[in-house]
């Protein structure tokens, strides 16, 4: 049995709505960091029907929705057959850690390796895109961009800079581990007409990311990281989406008043705090969550799918 490995795919510049909902094509490219402290491993058996377990727990409804679309795609694709899906994963579900970045595209690759299909890094990451559009960074991995398309084979991630390029570090604030009531499908879905100022920025925010990488400037990354966030969630609460809890705040006011120590926090579709920073941030990051009470868990830049 073939087991792969994948880690979630951090967005500086966020993907948030899409120009077609099968194929999972956003509305701008992306630029993100893979996180090594956390990972999600895929073994696939054959069977006669599809199964999905978690950390040996049957996966069913809303959760095997993204799975299954992506199955069906690579059914019909590549004539792949039918499969009993184990996965175990340090990642709580739901929170904005991205994790269906990383299940989505360890079962692409899972799948696909199981049956001898050997794609390059760039049609892997489009296959994955269809399980969750930010899997097809997790693919590549390292820091990794996902170039605008508008067609299922122009839509797809590639490392912009190796791992090692840069040796940031992000501080995951584990605010809540209760899965989220609207999933990001839905949110995408959500975004209204507010989105499209969001989506003006991040082109230019694309570009500004690119650069300060770089240059390795970590100011410059700064600005466009919490510029993002506070974009992403100003359109979730336009389209009544809530993703703050109170420690959430709690957490954002301490780390926002640690600027000239560049932190520099951002947010997905969950109550999770991610502290982008460097080296020598590290520890003040960490010194914040203890004192705070709240969990972390801190990565360096993450590689991209492969074989264990
Ligand atoms: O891949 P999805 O559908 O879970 O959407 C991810 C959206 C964000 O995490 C909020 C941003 C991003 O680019 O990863």
């Amino acid at each position: 049995m073939v087991k792969v490995v994948s880690h979630p795919s951090l967005a500086f510049v966020k993907y948030w709505g899409f120009i077609d909902e099968r194929l999972f094509l956003p509305l701008n490219p992306s630029i993100a960091m893979n996180l090594d402290g956390f990972y999600t491993t895929v073994e696939v058996e054959p069977s006669d029907k599809d199964e999905f377990y978690l950390n040996g727990t049957r996966l069913g409804g809303k959760l095997e929705e993204k799975p299954r679309k992506l199955m069906e795609f690579m059914r019909e694709r590549y004539g792949v057959g039918h499969y009993r899906v184990y996965s175990e994963s340090n990642i709580p579900t739901g929170t904005g850690i991205a994790s269906s970045s990383a299940s989505m595209s360890a079962l692409a690759a899972a799948v696909l390796w199981e049956e001898g299909i050997k794609l390059d890094t760039r049609e892997l990451s489009t296959v994955a895109r269809v399980g969750s559009g930010s899997a097809a960074r997790s693919v590549p991995g390292n820091y990794s961009e996902w170039l605008y398309g508008e067609t299922h084979e122009d839509s797809y991630a590639r490392v912009v800079f190796p791992k090692d390029y840069w040796d940031l570090r992000v501080v995951t604030f584990i605010i809540s581990k209760e899965h989220k009531k609207v999933s990001s499908w839905e949110g995408h879905k959500k975004a209204g007409d507010y989105n499209m100022v969001r989506v003006k920025e991040a082109w230019k925010n694309w570009w500004l990311a690119r650069t300060a990488l770089e240059k390795r400037d970590i100011e410059m990354l700064g600005r466009v990281i919490v510029d993002e966030m506070n974009g992403l969630m100003a359109v979730a609460i336009s389209s009544d989406i809530i993703y703050f809890e109170p420690k959430t705040l709690e957490v954002l006011r301490e780390v926002n008043s640690h600027r000239g120590d560049h932190l520099y926090p951002t947010m997905d579709a969950g109550p999770t705090v991610h502290v982008i920073t460097t080296k020598e941030g590290e520890g003040i990051a960490k010194a914040i969550a203890e004192e705070l009470g709240v969990e972390y868990v801190i990565s360096r830049c993450g590689d991209g799918v492969r074989r264990v």
